[in-house]
């Protein structure tokens, strides 16, 4: 690696930044400066969550990237989420705050072995979970998120033969749940895999009256315990809409700092995880920082770039998501 590639990776994050400046002042200055937009999702720490124009899902990303009218989005989440919205937006300038951001569920699925496994299948249509690299998105025929993923299958003739990836546990979910019989990519997210059925039992002793829910990233031996299954926004609304006040939440603790914001007075318990992992945070969202978020905006890099003609076949089935997602109100 070269010294200009090198510093296009870290971004100027080594960059002196004077302690007494007012990080959020200077982030809403240079939104409006340049015509900015900062998309953040529920797993981010939460000043970045506070510093942003639209917190949401995958989905509720995706939708925001499409439609938004600035020249630049700012987007503190992961590679995989500001990769669809520079497909979704090709003219805008797609930054990111920390390149590494990945994902270890979009690591679990290269394309070049996804694309032997379809061969195997020519008479399948392939969805692909959001959390995929563009390469993977090409080679897909409907796109789908955690909050939509049901619908779209269920909008498909019962007959038509499916591939679904790269989510093992998303897809026997949705699997169980539409009664299809799919045929599964065997990846999974390192997040959502780490929680204890034992230890969560144990806890819903203490809390006998809590509720727990879960994102369907989860195992089974999780989900079978959930009283509510669903994205991080369907697990934010569950929480606001129940009458309960106790929750055990299973997905990334970064979602916590909304449901406290929005429900004072409630009380939400991560869920814990085995004894291989210390917490629940993702080690790819938590890459981001409101520093490296200012520097990025400050420095117009890094900047996430998609080649020409991954977009032009990674668009299509993201579309065609969006386009039923608009057509069921999703
Ligand atoms: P959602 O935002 O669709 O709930 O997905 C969670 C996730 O794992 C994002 O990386
Ligand atoms: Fe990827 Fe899991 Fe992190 Fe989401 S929580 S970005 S799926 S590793």
């Amino acid at each position: 690696m070269d010294i200009f590639e090198e510093i296009k990776m870290k971004g100027f994050h080594d960059e002196y930044i004077d302690p007494s400046l007012d990080l959020f002042a200077e982030i809403e200055k240079l939104k409006k400066e340049k015509n900015a937009v900062v998309l953040a999702h529920y797993y981010q720490e939460g000043d970045i969550q506070d510093i942003a124009d639209y917190i949401g899902d995958s989905l509720g990303l995706s939708q925001q990237a499409a439609k938004t009218d600035a020249d630049v989005i700012v987007f503190a989440g992961v590679h995989f989420m500001a990769e669809t919205a520079k497909i979704l937006s090709p003219n805008k300038k797609v930054l990111l705050p920390d390149l590494k951001a990945g994902c270890s569920l979009a690591d679990s699925c290269p394309p070049h072995l996804f694309k032997k496994f379809k061969e195997q299948y020519p008479d399948h249509l392939v969805i692909t979970y959001v959390n995929c690299t563009a390469e993977l998105k090409a080679l897909s025929d409907i796109v789908c998120t955690s909050s939509n993923a049901v619908q779209i299958v269920e909008s498909l003739p019962p007959e038509q033969k499916i591939i679904f990836g790269p989510d093992r546990n998303l897809g026997a979910w949705v699997a169980k749940k539409t009664g299809r019989d799919l045929v599964l990519w065997n990846g999974a997210c390192m997040v959502h895999e780490i929680f204890s059925r034992e230890k969560i039992t144990k806890l819903k002793e203490r809390y006998p009256a809590a509720k727990i829910l879960a994102h369907p990233e989860c195992e089974q031996v999780i989900l079978e315990l959930a009283d509510y299954i669903g994205s991080t926004t369907g697990i934010l609304k569950y929480a606001t809409s129940s009458p309960e006040t106790e929750f055990i939440v299973a997905t990334e603790s970064g979602i916590i700092h909304q449901m406290e914001k929005d429900n004072p007075g409630k009380k939400f318990i991560p869920a814990p995880p085995n004894n291989t992992c210390a917490c629940n945070d993702c080690p790819h969202m938590k890459r981001n920082t409101l520093e490296k978020l200012y520097l990025c905006m400050k420095n117009e890099m890094p900047e996430v770039t998609v080649p020409g003609h991954i977009i032009e076949r990674a668009v299509k089935p993201i579309e065609r998501m969006l386009e039923i997602s608009a057509r069921l109100g999703l």
